[in-house]
């Protein structure tokens, strides 16, 4: 493992306990959890729906902690500017929603937020690799977007394999996000492939069979250990 890699992890809250979001927050917190994954549905780009702008501007109101937002939306130009109100965000679009979608990352970047892309599994990287250097991530999509608790489709593995061939080759300066079943059995696959961002759902952080600080322990734990 290149040791200069920092392996981050960035909760998925459409799968917290809406009851007890404080009490999630005070536990990101209390383990330095970097990134807070935002998962925005609209019904059209996925079949379901989550959370929104006013959901985002809690937490941010909450928590200095960047939020990593994920839209699973269609029509993004005309949304993106109210995502890009909160603490410098990652916002993610998926490419084949916009018209130009490089127009759509210069909009995210003037907004003074961080752009990426977010790529559904059918998607492969020929499709999209010249717009890497325009981004400061993509979220490799791991599962079907649109819900938690689905399994991971095993050839994204390839797929990020030849993201982090390509970004090293090229010199792309590139974070690499996967997103769906970040399961503790699929970690230590996803981070050798080339992961440096999990976004962790109901495969770990937000499991039922664990309590929530100690998935948040072995979450540590298990990057601590598989980035050495
Ligand atoms: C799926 C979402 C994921 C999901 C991850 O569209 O983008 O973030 O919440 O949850 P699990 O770990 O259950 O796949
Ligand atoms: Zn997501």
């Amino acid at each position: 493992m290149n040791k200069t890699r920092i392996i981050q992890v960035s909760p998925s809250v459409m799968c917290a306990d809406f009851l007890h979001l404080d009490r999630e927050i005070e536990l990101f917190e209390k383990y330095n959890i970097p990134l807070i994954h935002v998962d925005i549905m609209d019904g059209h780009y996925v079949p379901n729906f989550t959370l929104g702008p006013d959901f985002c501007k809690k937490i941010a109101e909450r928590t200095s902690i960047p939020l990593d937002i994920h839209l699973m939306i269609e029509d993004v130009d005309n949304y993106i500017p109210q995502f890009a109100e909160f603490n410098k965000p990652f916002i993610c679009i998926h490419p084949e929603v916009s018209y130009h979608p490089l127009r759509s990352i210069e909009l995210i970047r003037s907004l003074n937020a961080r752009p990426g892309f977010a790529i559904d599994p059918s998607m492969p990287v020929e499709q999209f690799k010249y717009l890497l250097p325009a981004v400061d991530m993509v979220c490799v999509m791991t599962v079907n977007p649109g819900y938690a608790g689905q399994k991971l489709i095993p050839s994204m593995l390839e797929k990020i394999e030849e993201l982090d061939d390509y970004r090293s080759r090229k010199g792309i300066d590139l974070l690499i996000e996967v997103d769906g079943n970040v399961s503790w059995d699929n970690i230590p696959a996803m981070i050798k492939a080339g992961a440096d961002i999990l976004v962790a759902g109901t495969s770990s952080i937000f499991s039922r069979e664990m309590d929530r600080e100690d998935a948040m322990k072995k979450m540590n734990a298990l990057i601590l250990q598989e980035a050495e």
